[in-house]
């Protein structure tokens, strides 16, 4: 992993697997080892990202297909790259960020068992983000039964409802699942897959170590 500027994490899983708690309990880890570090998110991780995230995320599961799924992403992607990830490395500051561009690949092609062309995205991440790539990404992986059980009753306390993936049935999530499995034995130095089954301090400490085996910064001192 590169040292001399802000390392690029990414949080990636399928629905309820604890990501955003998780990323939430890692930036004040970092805090306290004196790492600056930003913790953001995808869609929505800038204002115009917002407005996306509302269109992606809510509403009727078929309202557009995964092109035009991919290319809204992707959109939102550029503007968080460019307002607030770049920026944010250039200066030495960490970016924690809650799914990244193997969201994409997970849902739009894995979960819509493939029925876009892979080509089309690897073209995208060609034009949008070009070379550029996490430093690590970490895969929180559950059986999508549980974690979309977790995920549906959380939204049961939100005022706007961001179930619009959620609602895609069971087959659609265990290909995603499956998805991220062959991303991450494909390319084991960039991806951990941690066991999100567990309580959220026995996750914790799990991502405490990866980061620091990857980082080379000690953060499981106690
Ligand atoms: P989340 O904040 O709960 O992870 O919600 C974001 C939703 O958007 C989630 O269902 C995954 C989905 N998503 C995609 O389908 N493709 C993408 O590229 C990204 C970033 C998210």
């Amino acid at each position: 992993m590169r040292n001399e500027k802000g390392l690029f994490i990414t949080f990636e899983g399928g629905e309820g697997t604890g990501k955003s708690t998780q990323l939430r309990l890692l930036a004040e880890v970092l805090q306290k080892a004196g790492i600056a570090n930003i913790a953001t998110k995808e869609p929505g991780g800038t204002d115009i990202g917002q407005e996306l995230r509302r269109i992606l995320v809510t509403g009727d599961k078929d309202k557009c297909d995964a092109v035009a799924e991919a290319l809204l992403y992707y959109a939102d992607r550029r503007i968080h790259l460019t307002n607030k990830i770049w920026p944010a490395l250039e200066n030495g500051t960490w970016v924690l960020s809650d799914r990244f561009a193997d969201s994409t690949v997970a849902y739009q092609y894995y979960g819509y068992n493939k029925r876009i062309s892979m080509e089309m995205l690897d073209d995208l991440y060609k034009m949008v983000v070009g070379d550029f790539k996490p430093d690590l990404t970490i895969i929180l992986d559950i059986d999508p039964q549980i974690g979309l059980a977790r995920s549906m009753a959380k939204s049961r306390t939100m005022a706007v409802k961001e179930t619009r993936h959620e609602s895609r049935g069971l087959e659609f999530h265990n290909n995603l699942r499956a998805g991220y499995l062959e991303l991450a034995a494909r390319e084991p130095q960039r991806f951990a897959v941690l066991n999100a089954d567990k309580s959220i301090d026995e996750l914790h400490e799990d991502i405490k170590k990866l980061v620091s085996e990857r980082s080379k910064v000690n953060l499981c001192q106690k």
